[in-house]
């Protein structure tokens, strides 16, 4: 009997029309495109503007670009796990309504909420179905519209989310392809550092909560960024080391676009060359669960068939991690 491994198999991407660049962001806060750029990576962000659209909008998208793209029958997927921190309502599973929407009939369907990790641990639980050789087809969707939940006159936050969605199908593969190792990671401590205050169980939403701001992200920049540089530049140093790989050996490190100077350190720490490094921070900021799946979109035609990719995620909470995958088709 052959073991059997978890691939990606198709993916596919949406992201909004509606572009906010650093120039609009310099006339709606006190920031300027040189600090955006030099600090962050950041030139432009997409956001949904649309009224009455959610995350699922994208999400839906996203899964029906995978779907055209790859020829499948959506009644074929056994799961979707939709992966995001701005579900389309606090109750009521949006990766319940995506599946529905989009005709996955025989699938069931839930969402995973791990800050900006979400997609990253989303690939692990997606991974950990399929070899359990329970489901065939699981559909991993990271989807987030950060512009529900950002203040757009808060300087600290505004100028690095953007909205977007990716969607990556996992298949078994008998190759020995696919995920090949994990190492994921959570602390308590980063609760204080990156959060929304009210609209949760402990401080319900009420007058004087939308008052203050305190439905909106809140976060300490300087200590994430401590903890983010080192947490994502130690898992992925990590990985490498378990599974004997030296700097040659990885062909590709996909990091969450949360800030290019964090994934430069992250790089650095695993010894790679620029040209291994793939970045679209620059056009997209950071789309949280999205920021994985619109890499491996955007760079798709790249990816080559038994590449090792090294995938690594940071986010609040704190949650971070790093896995290791073998890239498993060439994009006809
Ligand atoms: O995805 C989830 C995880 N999140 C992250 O990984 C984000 C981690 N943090 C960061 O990426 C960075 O901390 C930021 C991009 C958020 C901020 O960059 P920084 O280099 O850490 O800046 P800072 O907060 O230390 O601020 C430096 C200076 C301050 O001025 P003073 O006190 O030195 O005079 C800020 O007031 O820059 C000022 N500043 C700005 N200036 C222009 C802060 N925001 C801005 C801005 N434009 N937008």
């Amino acid at each position: 009997m052959t073991t059997i491994t978890a691939a990606i198999t198709a993916v596919g991407a949406y992201v909004p029309e509606f572009v906010l660049s650093n120039q609009v962001l310099e006339t709606m806060v006190d920031t300027n495109d040189e600090w955006i750029t030099s600090r962050t990576g950041i030139k432009e962000r997409r956001l949904l503007k649309e009224k009455g659209k959610g995350t699922s909008y994208m999400a839906i998208k996203a899964a029906q670009n995978l779907i055209s793209k790859a020829n499948i029958n959506p009644e074929e997927i056994d799961l979707i796990i939709m992966a995001t921190a701005t579900p389309d309502m606090p109750v009521a599973s949006t990766g319940v309504y995506v599946a529905t929407q989009i005709g996955a009939t025989n699938a069931f369907a839930y969402d995973l909420q791990a800050a900006c990790s979400s997609f990253l641990y989303g690939m692990s639980t997606a991974a950990a179905y399929i070899q359990s050789g329970r489901y065939k087809k699981v559909l991993l969707i990271g989807a987030d519209k950060m512009s529900s939940i950002i203040d757009y006159t808060d300087r600290a936050t505004c100028i690095i989310f953007g909205d977007g969605a990716g969607a990556v199908l996992f298949e078994p593969n008998h190759e020995g392809l696919g995920l090949q190792d994990e190492f994921l990671k959570s602390d308590g401590i980063g609760r204080e550092y990156l959060k929304i205050d009210a609209g949760g169980s402990i401080l319900p939403p009420s007058i004087e909560t939308v008052e203050n701001g305190q439905h909106f992200v809140f976060q300490d920049g300087k200590t994430v960024f401590k903890y983010a540089v080192s947490g994502m530049a130690d898992v992925s140093e990590k990985i490498m080391e378990r599974n004997n790989l030296t700097k040659d050996d990885v062909n590709w490190l996909l990091a969450h676009q949360a800030n290019k100077r964090i994934i430069d350190a992250t790089a650095n720490r695993m010894g790679l060359d620029e040209e291994k490094v793939l970045v679209n921070i620059h056009r997209y900021g950071n789309t949280t669960s999205a920021t994985l799946p619109l890499l491996l979109h955007d760079f798709e035609d790249k990816l080559k068939k038994g590449d090792n990719l090294i995938f690594a995620a940071f986010g609040g909470g704190f949650t971070w991690g790093s896995i290791y995958l073998k890239w498993a088709y060439n994009k006809q």
